[in-house]
């Protein structure tokens, strides 16, 4: 949720950090700072505002300054409102130590009382301002900086990323994780060392990177980084090299992220696919599974979990694993599943969606799963991300680096992983013939250039949207593997739009939303050739007779639905399984344009974040 970023090198620090602090915006944020160590003895220097990254470059004023060393943060509010005061970074009485957060400190309010009684004057509502607190006085004791975090962590209850800069060590910061508040990554220059909640600010530095561990804290100046773990233990990170091309993060020649992440599906669903799987002859790889493929056979049912848009991709996971593994399977979300105890054991799969892998209630519920001994595996976006490490075995999706906060490739690369997955499973149990395989790898090869084609007719959608930009309301119906598809749709109209919006199944309407149609209250209904046709024309039926009108996502040729709907737009012809991914693209463009067309941010919608690491 908040952004991190730390800079040591020879540079000047404050337009390095403002660049990082760019590269985090998509994360969502309400209030920007840095702070900076100026190396000839002028002290620490705090910038902070409310509102846009813009507000802080304003408030700097173009100085780069001399200091060399410095942190940066984009703060979304957790305790304390949106304010110049609560923005991070925060300081101790003193001015000595400097701390950025991300996570709750959720035993501030004892802490804060305590530090309060001790003589400690807080200058901001927020539950960070405890941390530079408690440093100031491990300082005094004579603490060195890392040595004071260290004894500092155990006192933080919660899950916490933290980072510090202390006075009496400039050109020098240390930072922690603790829990699963989101991640550390170090990454390695040439005389520089970066430091930022995620790759996204390291890779345009360096592709050279280290993964801060749970319980695990560095220390790092220009020449590079040491780490411990909480227990005082010296430990190496392995350092990796992230084969991320940078420049795919910049939005080129289109206006939004959002819209330039649509129109890359189809090669981020064929890089997808191509990466776990041949066409001729067909063959599956899941390299990335390790030793979780042998249980593939074995596993007794299935628990699928996620939140958000992955929630929507586990859905039709759940779908394909039974139709193509013939294996029990669920979908919960990720939250409830945490604390509902739930009923699972060694013979239980339980696969996670995540695609940034950083999703605090996605890891909480995978410990869960991990300590009742159910074999885990995670569907993820991110190379290396916390899932990834938690679990047995990963599914990679190769969608490149999504920035619209609203997912979209990384959904589809979601679904078509998990098909990918449940006709490993299909395979490994007998369910699935070697014919069958290839027969399921063919519809595989043809999806990329089915969802180009519906791409070709986003000019359909932008007019298709303006007949929904003024709505207050908006009902998604679909059956079957349609439903999953309306859910999403759903989503994404209120997150970008601001229309309120609901995905139903199509079935469930009669038991309460059809008492909302009226002429202002319209429908869209995906009415695609799957075994469930004819239901949906019954439910359209039904909301034009209530004065309702009805958008149609029809199959290509389906002449008499798009004349009974008010209109329809239509896509190709694909295999039942995959037309929820291929239905899905018109309603992404739907809510884009929707959302374009009332002016809202849409790559940064409020209250937003891309990355939910706190409860
Ligand atoms: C947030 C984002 C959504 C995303 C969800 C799950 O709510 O705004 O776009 O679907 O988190 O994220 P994950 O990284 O776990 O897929």
């Amino acid at each position: 949720m908040c952004g991190i970023v730390g800079y040591a090198g020879a540079r000047p620090a404050i337009p390095v950090l403002l660049g990082a602090l760019k590269d985090l915006e998509y994360r969502g944020y309400d209030s920007a700072g840095i702070a900076v160590l100026d190396p000839t003895g002028a002290g620490l220097r705090i910038t902070k505002r409310q509102g846009k990254i813009v507000n802080l470059e304003t408030a700097l004023d173009g100085t780069a300054g001399q200091a060399t060393t410095g942190i940066g943060h984009t703060r979304w509010a957790t305790h304390g409102k949106p304010s110049d005061q609560n923005a991070h970074p925060h300081v101790s009485c003193n001015g000595e130590a400097v701390v950025i957060h991300n996570g709750i400190v959720e035993n501030y309010a004892e802490l804060r009382a305590e530090l309060v009684a001790a003589g400690h004057t807080f200058r901001s509502e927020t539950d960070t301002e405890t941390i530079a607190h408690l440093l100031e006085d491990r300082l005094k004791d004579g603490d060195g900086l890392l040595e004071a975090l260290r004894r500092v962590a155990p006192r933080l209850e919660g899950s916490q990323a933290l980072v510090a800069m202390a006075e009496s060590e400039p050109g020098a910061m240390v930072a922690a994780r603790l829990g699963n508040a989101g991640g550390v990554v170090i990454g390695y220059g040439n005389q520089e060392m970066i430091l930022a909640s995620d790759l996204a600010a390291v890779l345009p530095f360096t592709q050279e990177v280290a993964f801060l561990a749970d319980q695990q804290l560095v220390r790092l100046d220009r020449s590079g980084a040491s780490f411990i773990t909480v227990d005082g233990t010296p430990v190496e990170l392995p350092r990796k090299r992230i084969p991320i091309d940078p420049v795919s993060a910049l939005k080129g020649e289109y206006q939004h992220f959002m819209l330039k992440e649509v129109m890359e599906q189809p090669e981020a669903l064929s890089d997808t696919i191509w990466s776990l799987g041949t066409l001729d002859p067909a063959e599956l790889y899941l390299d990335d599974l390790g030793d979780a493929r042998d249980q593939l056979a074995t596993v007794e049912r299935v628990m699928l979990i996620g939140m958000g848009t992955s929630l929507h991709a586990a859905m039709l996971g759940q779908r394909y694993i039974e139709a193509l593994a013939g294996v029990p399977a669920e979908t919960d979300n990720a939250s409830e599943f945490r604390y509902r105890d739930p009923v699972i054991g060694p013979g239980t799969l339980v696969i996670s969606v995540s695609q940034s892998g950083e999703t605090v209630d996605v890891l909480e519920a995978m410990n869960v799963a991990r300590a009742k001994g159910a074999l885990q595996i995670t569907i993820c976006n991110t190379e290396g991300a916390q899932t990834t490490r938690v679990a047995d075995g990963t599914v990679y999706t190769r969608a490149g680096l999504e920035r619209g906060v609203a997912s979209t490739k990384c959904f589809t690369a979601s679904v078509a992983a998990l098909y990918v997955l449940a006709l490993g499973m299909g395979l490994a149990r007998g369910k699935l013939s070697r014919e069958e395989l290839q027969h399921h790898m063919n519809d595989l090869a043809r999806l990329p250039e089915a969802v180009a084609r519906t791409l070709r007719d986003a000019p359909v959608c932008e007019r298709e949207a303006q007949r929904f930009k003024t709505a207050g309301h908006i009902l998604f119906l679909g059956r079957g593997l349609a439903f999953p598809a309306a859910m999403e749709g759903a989503l994404k109209m209120k997150e970008i739009s601001y229309i309120h919006a609901e995905g139903y199944a199509a079935g469930e309407m009669k038991h309460g939303p059809i008492a909302l149609i009226d002429a202002d209250f319209p429908t869209i209904a995906i009415a695609t050739r799957h075994a469930l046709r004819a239901k949906i024309v019954s439910n359209i039926e039904q909301v034009q007779a209530r004065g309702g009108t009805v958008l149609a996502i029809v199959t290509e040729g389906d002449g008499q639905i798009a004349a009974l709907a008010d209109s329809a737009i239509t896509i190709p012809e694909v295999p039942e399984l995959l037309e929820p991914i291929v239905a899905s693209i018109p309603l992404q463009l739907l809510s884009y344009y929707a959302a374009v067309q009332r002016g809202c941010d849409v790559d940064q919608p409020r209250n937003l974040a891309k990355t939910v690491t706190v409860e």
